[in-house]
């Protein structure tokens, strides 16, 4: 069984990027600068949005975070990505998700300019990514797919299931799988909560990617010997023997599905540094104008 190490492969890429960062700001260019919005505390939110900040640190961007109230009202949200858009120091962006329920994520994302849309969330983004323009594609899909092509896995003609279909994971990953590319050309299959027959169609996974955000919900006998499980899911779990309190698990029970698994993603340490590093690509081709 092949361990896709999330951590250990993000240190590479990020690597490469700090040296890119050193080679072309010299001579006081600035560097790439990615912001990050906040809105309310939620606390998993705000532990992602630092580790974003961190990242930056780690490959020499600047970064800032900004930090509003749970009252904000979508107006002011609005003022506040106005003048992001119009901040030439800032190379690109997000809004952390989830927003309170009083403000409309769809208007926000509208909002966004899509040059600075490091999130790839803008349907600008979206609709070019579905097309396969080359643009900002959402970071947790673009960490997939880049770890898929690092650890060489073979995507071509597997049936790849999709547990999810949500725009943020389930919905992109998806159409970049079955995309004519390298990784992807995989025949996808997209189940979510109304799906019948899921374990049937689990069993059928040559490649499983669960994004539904259900601990555990993935168990041994939902999936065949060989097969590759990426597991998307961060969630909470009681833990009495840990010093939290509480220990981060999967969407897929590990111990069970790493015995029949021929690869298979850890969590913590798998898919959420692959996000990251993701986003921080992004980035530096925001920085790099290449989109
Ligand atoms: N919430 C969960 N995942 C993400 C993400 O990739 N981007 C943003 N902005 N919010 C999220």
């Amino acid at each position: 069984m092949l361990l896709l190490d999330g951590n250990q492969l993000s240190s590479v890429i990020r690597k490469e990027i700090l040296a890119k960062v050193i080679q072309f700001c010299q001579n006081d260019i600035r560097p790439p600068h990615l912001a990050a919005v906040i809105v309310g505390d939620n606390p998993a939110s705000q532990a992602y949005v630092r580790n974003k900040m961190r990242a930056c640190e780690e490959v020499g961007f600047a970064s800032s975070l900004i930090k509003k109230a749970i009252g904000t009202t979508q107006t002011e949200l609005l003022d506040v990505i106005a003048k992001l858009n119009e901040d030439n120091q800032l190379d690109g962006y997000i809004v952390q998700l989830p927003l309170p329920r009083h403000i409309d994520e769809h208007a926000i994302n509208l909002a966004i300019n899509p040059s600075k849309d490091v999130d790839g969330f803008h349907p600008n983004n979206f609709g070019k990514m579905a097309l396969g323009f080359k643009t900002f594609q959402p970071a947790t899909p673009m960490g997939i797919m880049m770890m898929l092509d690092r650890y060489k896995i073979e995507t071509e003609g597997k049936h790849c299931v999709v547990l999810g279909r949500s725009n943020i994971v389930g919905t992109p990953i998806a159409l970049l799988m079955s995309k004519k590319t390298k990784p992807g050309n995989a025949t996808v299959t997209i189940a979510h909560s109304r799906t019948a027959n899921l374990k049937e169609i689990c069993q059928s996974a040559d490649i499983l990617i669960a994004a539904l955000g259900i601990p555990k919900f993935v168990k041994g006998d939902m999936v065949k010997d060989g097969v590759v499980v990426i597991d998307v899911g961060i969630n909470k779990m009681e833990d009495p023997n840990s010093s939290k309190g509480y220990r981060l698990v999967g969407d897929v029970d590990f111990d069970e599905v790493s015995k029949k698994a021929s690869a298979i993603t850890p969590v913590p340490g798998g898919v959420g540094p692959m996000t990251i590093t993701a986003l921080l690509e992004n980035t530096w081709s925001a920085y790099s104008k290449l989109f």
